[in-house]
């Protein structure tokens, strides 16, 4: 009976639908290093994304929050491990971690589990990577909301690569059309680009929810505007490489610092004693969006010739609470402050005060990041944390 009952279970666990761990990668398709030799462009544009260094050994953000909510929460850093791996390294072997575990872990018997085995895998050293993406069969929209990453997936069998064009033929690899690829990719990105929440339930982040319909897709500002290109450098047309409408595989976003230049507009005007400063967001989704406790910062400089008088500086970012209502990151977060980002395709006005003397203002918007509170909570050492990225600056003289 109980081997019945085990088989039932296995057998689940290799054709469920949605939620199963993806299939273990033979030896054809490791890693993205055996797809470079046909698509070597686009391997080496991903390798510099951040979807590239989305795991914790490259990412020092992502390690010090993993270990911070290990911390805060009492549970093993492995089952914090495999509940950040269902966005961040969806090809884990393993989806859930239990009780059990945490004994096992407690008592260091978890050596040979399955989980630190599925953890130690050479398969996961890549993060969101090619097999991510294109080896997934379905994305279930059907799902209850919550359910993100890996948990809103149904993978193809290995060697079966979804792809945006239905005339594709590879002699390496099955190739098949979909949808969330080829005609709407925001489906695909939104598998994980929506509902982040804490350990407590709490949604801290949720590009879905704010996002306004355009003719743009994530794709046409996040990789690039189609253009002509090859889909491989294989010569499979008359010798050459067939000719393709393709898109970048950069992922540019946040770490960018040139993506943020001109990404939002300031305009500034005098009313009564105050100045009315005004940010607009032409985007389709707030900014920031996607991450918590990301910063704008408006810097305010009161001058008279080339004379500093004064300088102010305003922070638009969101503070959280955990269930003691101490500060503390989103992941732990019970609640937030007050949404100050800046509405998708909307504006925010800020007020300022006059200062008596000065004969010119100049307004600098920028962005981190990290705000302060959780560079500290977290003691972040790299300097990309807290660098100020340039987004645009309004001088008004009066
Ligand atoms: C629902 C999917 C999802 C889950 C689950 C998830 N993340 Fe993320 N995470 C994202 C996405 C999407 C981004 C990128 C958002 C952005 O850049 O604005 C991100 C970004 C981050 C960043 C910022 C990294 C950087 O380079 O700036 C940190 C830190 C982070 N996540 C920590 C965690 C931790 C810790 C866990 C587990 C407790 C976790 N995440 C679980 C989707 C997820
Ligand atoms: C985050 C998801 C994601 C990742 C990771 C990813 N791709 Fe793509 N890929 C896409 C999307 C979306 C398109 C469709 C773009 C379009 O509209 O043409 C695409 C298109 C393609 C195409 C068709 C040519 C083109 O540019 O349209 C090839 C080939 C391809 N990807 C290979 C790869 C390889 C190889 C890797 C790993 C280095 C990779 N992809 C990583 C999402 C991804
Ligand atoms: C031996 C060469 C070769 C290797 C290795 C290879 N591919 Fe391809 N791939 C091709 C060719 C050729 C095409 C078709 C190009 C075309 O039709 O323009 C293709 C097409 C694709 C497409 C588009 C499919 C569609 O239907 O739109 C994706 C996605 C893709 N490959 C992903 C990968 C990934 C991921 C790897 C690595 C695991 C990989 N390929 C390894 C040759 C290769
Ligand atoms: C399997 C989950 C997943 C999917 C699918 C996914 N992303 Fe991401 N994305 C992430 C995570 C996790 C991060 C954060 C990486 C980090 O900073 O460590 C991220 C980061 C990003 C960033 C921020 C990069 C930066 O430098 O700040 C952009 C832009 C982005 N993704 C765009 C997209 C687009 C466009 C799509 C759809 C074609 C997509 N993503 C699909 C999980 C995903
Ligand atoms: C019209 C262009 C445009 C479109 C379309 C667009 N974005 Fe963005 N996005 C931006 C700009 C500009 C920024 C701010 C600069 C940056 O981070 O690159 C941004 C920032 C981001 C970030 C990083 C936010 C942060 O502070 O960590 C993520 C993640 C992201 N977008 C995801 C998406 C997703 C997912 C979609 C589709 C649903 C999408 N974007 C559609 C322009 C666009």
């Amino acid at each position: 009976m109980r081997t019945i009952m085990l088989l039932m279970m296995s057998s689940i666990w290799l054709f469920g639908a949605a939620g199963s761990a993806a299939p273990q990668l033979n030896e054809k398709f490791q890693d993205s290093g055996k797809c470079k030799a046909c698509h070597v462009q686009i391997v080496n544009e991903w390798s510099e994304s951040y979807h590239a260094k989305s795991h914790y050994n490259n990412n020092e953000y992502l390690r010090e929050s993993m270990k911070f909510v290990g911390r805060k929460s009492r549970k093993s850093d492995n089952a914090i491990k495999v509940e950040c791996a269902a966005c961040h390294n969806p090809r884990i072997a393993v989806t859930e971690t239990g009780l059990d575990y945490e004994i096992d872990s407690v008592m260091k018997l978890n050596k040979n589990s399955k989980v630190d085995k599925a953890l130690e895998s050479d398969q996961l050293n890549e993060e969101i990577n090619c097999l991510v993406c294109h080896n997934v069969n379905k994305v279930h929209l059907d799902l209850n909301d919550s359910k993100r990453g890996v948990h809103r997936l149904e993978w193809n069998p290995v060697g079966i690569m979804s792809g945006p064009f239905k005339d594709a033929n590879s002699p390496y690899h099955k190739t098949q059309y979909r949808d969330f690829i080829g005609n709407d990719p925001k489906q695909l990105c939104f598998v994980c680009h929506a509902n982040d929440r804490s350990v407590e339930g709490f949604v801290f982040a949720n590009t879905e929810k704010e996002y306004k319909e355009t003719k743009k897709q994530c794709v046409d500002c996040h990789m690039s505007p189609k253009k002509e290109g090859v889909a491989s450098n294989l010569p499979i047309e008359n010798r050459k490489p067939k000719k393709r409408m393709v898109r970048e595989h950069g992922f540019v976003g946040a770490h960018q610092a040139w993506m943020w230049e001109g990404a939002l507009r300031l305009k500034a005007e005098v009313q009564g004693k105050e100045f009315i400063v005004t940010i607009n967001n032409e985007n389709p989704h707030n900014i920031p969006t996607g991450f918590g406790s990301r910063e704008l910062i408006l810097d305010i400089e009161y001058k008279t010739g080339s004379k500093v008088l004064k300088e102010e500086k305003i922070s638009l970012t969101q503070h959280y609470k955990d269930k003691r209502g101490k500060v503390t990151i989103p992941h732990l977060a019970v609640e937030a402050s007050e949404d100050m980002s800046v509405p998708a395709q909307g504006s925010k006005t800020l007020k300022v005060p006059m200062l008596e003397g000065a004969g010119m203002i100049v307004f600098t918007l920028s962005y981190r990041l990290v705000n302060d509170e959780v560079h500290e909570l977290l003691k972040l050492k790299e300097p990309q944390w807290s660098e100020k990225k340039f987004i645009d600056k309004y001088t008004l003289r009066l």
